[in-house]
């Protein structure tokens, strides 16, 4: 699939559910500050609920430009909700960090994530031209973790106290790295 995008422009990405459109670094924590307020959700970014400051929350966020730096909001294509968000950075245009936050918990346990995270994988190889996708769930988090491996990523080793949690301790991260022909013969495969 080749999706039309010209540098800088909004990113839009459309799944079988969902409509991702890329949004600003205020826009988005606007939208997600009243998620600040669920145990569930934090806890899957080793944050704190509750107390936040909706200008401490924003510098969560990088400031997109929509290019190397993109927040990409999930809607709900029924009726346009904000369910979610998918992150990527892309460095030196070829190397691209994903993350991703289900805010709306109704839609966990819906294959949200398989479905997303397969369209930004689609347009970081497809239109950016990246040659490596790759994320960093701290090791407690067992829902992260179970979505990249079941999209195909290859566990890449363990970056030990990689990640600050909520208590200020440091927490261990898994690394998951995606090549672009390993995309592609995934891809390949589902198809058959
Ligand atoms: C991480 C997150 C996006 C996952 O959402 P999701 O894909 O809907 O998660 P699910 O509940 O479907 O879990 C994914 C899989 O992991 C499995 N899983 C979840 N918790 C598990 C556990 N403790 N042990 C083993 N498996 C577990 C689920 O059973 C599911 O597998 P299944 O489809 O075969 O049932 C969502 O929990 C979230 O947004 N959390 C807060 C933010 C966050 O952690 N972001 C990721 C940062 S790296």
């Amino acid at each position: 699939m080749r999706l039309r995008w010209n540098k800088g422009k909004p990113v839009v990405l459309t799944t079988e559910r969902f409509v991702l459109r890329s949004v600003s670094q205020r826009w988005i924590a606007r939208h997600t500050f009243a998620w600040t307020e669920n145990e569930e959700v934090m806890a899957g970014l080793e944050l704190s609920a509750g107390g936040w400051l909706l200008r401490r929350w924003r510098r969560q966020f990088t400031v997109a430009d929509n290019r190397n730096r993109l927040t990409l909001a999930i809607f709900d294509k029924r009726n346009d909700r904000l369910v979610g968000y998918e992150t990527a950075r892309v460095v030196g245009g070829k190397v691209a960090l994903i993350g991703v936050v289900v805010g709306d918990t109704d839609w966990w346990g819906k294959g949200l994530v398989l479905e997303t995270h397969a369209a930004v994988l689609d347009y970081l190889f497809d239109v950016r031209g990246c040659v490596r996708a790759w994320g960093t769930p701290f090791g407690r988090n067992f829902a992260s973790i179970y979505n990249y491996q079941r999209l195909g990523f290859k566990k890449e080793g363990v970056l030990r106290k990689g990640g600050r949690s909520a208590d200020g301790d440091a927490s261990d991260l898994v690394a998951f790295g995606m090549l672009a022909e390993e995309w592609q013969a995934i891809r390949a495969e589902n198809q058959t």
